[in-house]
């Protein structure tokens, strides 16, 4: 991790240079929302889009679904949600904070308990009898606990009776399995096969925070592997490896800030389970979930729905009921991660620093700025030029402030060339290519940018 990175100097950088709003910010903001802005959508879209490549595109047997957020409430039944989607929470009734009794045991224990899972009586009598203090004001003046819906509720129609509750989906994995047959059947696909999808979820997360790293409102990668129960485990351990890949190689994340954390603890059904988590620098933290989660999803739905999920194989006719391996990615928590991974503070040889975001150029959301040295001459070529790459790259342009001042904006946003147009340029047909992590400048000629940015990229 670079030290020089701080979440203060992030979130700055993102509102200040339309990367990511605070979410309703001329009301004062909502707390824990955020609006991305012109680079945000465009950074969002190009990890989005390698995401796809690499579990969609370039997986074998893997194809798309765009399932919908609001989804049958039997669906959150069978999945566990309704009855297990909760977290057990204290209030502090001398600082009015907020808690988890679980975490607070966590805490008090410097990690040695986990109290994950506990029934509540277990959590207050450890409470109790341990004499835990509330660790924001140090007094002892617990509620007792209750349970906190993570689920966010709403209603269909014009009555507010519980016949007519919706939920927003908490994660997008249920779209996939409870369109395991239509997806099956309508693709013809044999075992083992994948379907990913991208999209909102939403959570009511008490301890919301770290800009958008834990928000109410978030995008989810999720891919769910069908395969047979037997040999499944070999998929787990492809899909561990495969979730480590695609940050290293695919978002450009430096390996040394990212690291495994195997669960001891799993939940009933899971055959085994595996946090990649990433050296932020409020610590090391979670970023996705690879989760081996055996036939539970496919059996729940199909006691719920009275419909068999099953596969049949085609030639020898036998019912298979798969297992399933999750691959979880949390894409607006991603945002964060490369964010975070690419912010350097460098000191230049004339004194200054310049803050500069080394993205890997695939993520970049500007390949190009194209900058003419001076306005008033060199205007139409310097358009020429950018409506000539524009066809090919995603690029901007800027005439404004000194050309020292606009490279620094661009290494700002990770922009990772700029072509600047000067004099010469009216009468060579070259311009000056300069690398935002070398600084390097070269001349290459007009009619050559696009092959030359084609190579680059
Ligand atoms: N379907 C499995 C599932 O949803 P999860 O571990 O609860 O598993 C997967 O979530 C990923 O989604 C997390 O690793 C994280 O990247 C992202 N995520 C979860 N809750 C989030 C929140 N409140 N804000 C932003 N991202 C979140």
């Amino acid at each position: 991790m670079d030290n020089s990175v701080t979440m203060d100097k992030l979130v700055a950088l993102c509102k200040g240079r339309g990367f990511v709003f605070p979410g309703s910010d001329i009301y004062g903001g909502l707390a824990n929302s955020w609006d991305y802005g012109p680079l945000g959508v465009e950074l969002k879209e190009n990890i989005r889009r390698e995401w796809w490549r690499f579990f969609v595109q370039e997986s074998e047997n893997s194809v798309g679904l765009d399932a919908g957020i609001l989804m049958h409430p039997t669906v959150w039944e069978a999945s566990g949600h309704v009855g297990g989607f909760q977290d057990p929470l204290m209030d502090c009734k001398a600082c009015k904070t907020r808690h988890r009794a679980d975490h607070l045991i966590e805490g008090s224990s410097k990690g040695k308990v986990n109290a994950d899972g506990w029934p509540h009586e277990q959590l207050q009598t450890f409470i109790d009898d341990k004499k835990i203090v509330c660790p924001n004001c140090g007094k002892r003046d617990w509620t007792p606990i209750r349970d906190f819906k993570l689920m966010f509720q709403t209603s269909r129609g014009v009555t507010e009776d519980g016949s007519s509750t919706l939920y927003l989906r908490p994660e997008t994995a249920q779209g996939q399995f409870v369109n395991f047959l239509n997806v099956q059947r309508s693709m013809r696909l044999k075992l083992p096969f994948g379907i990913g999808q991208v999209g909102k979820a939403f959570r009511n997360e008490i301890t919301p925070g770290n800009f958008v790293f834990r928000t109410l409102e978030f995008e989810q990668m999720e891919h769910q592997f069908f395969c047979r129960a037997e040999g499944s485990d070999k998929h787990y351990l492809q899909y561990k490896k495969k979730i480590w890949d695609f940050y290293a190689e695919r978002l450009g994340i430096d390996p040394k800030n990212m690291r495994y954390h195997d669960h001891e603890k799993l939940v009933f059904y899971a055959k085994a389970a595996v946090d990649m988590e990433y050296n932020f620098c409020f610590g090391w933290k979670e970023i996705n979930g690879t989760h081996h989660r055996g036939i539970h999803d496919l059996t729940q739905h199909a006691k719920f729905s009275g419909k068999p999920q099953e596969y049949i194989d085609p030639i020898t006719n036998e019912k298979i009921t798969p297992a399933v391996i999750e691959s979880s990615i949390g894409l607006t928590r991603a945002i964060l991660v490369v964010l975070h991974d690419a912010y350097r503070e460098e000191k230049l040889g004339d004194g200054e620093t310049r803050v500069v975001l080394k993205l890997k150029h695939s993520i970049a959301p500007y390949k190009v700025a194209v900058l003419p040295l001076q306005k008033k001459d060199l205007t139409d070529k310097a358009r020429e030029v950018y409506r000539s790459l524009s066809k090919h790259f995603m690029v901007t342009y800027d005439d404004t402030a000194s050309i020292g001042k606009r490279y620094r904006r661009q290494d700002e946003i990770g922009t990772p060339f700029c072509v600047t147009v000067d004099y010469d340029t009216l009468n060579d047909k070259c311009v000056t290519v300069r690398d935002r992590d070398s600084m390097k400048q070269e001349r290459v000629a007009i009619d050559q940018l696009v092959s030359y940015f084609g190579k680059k990229f």
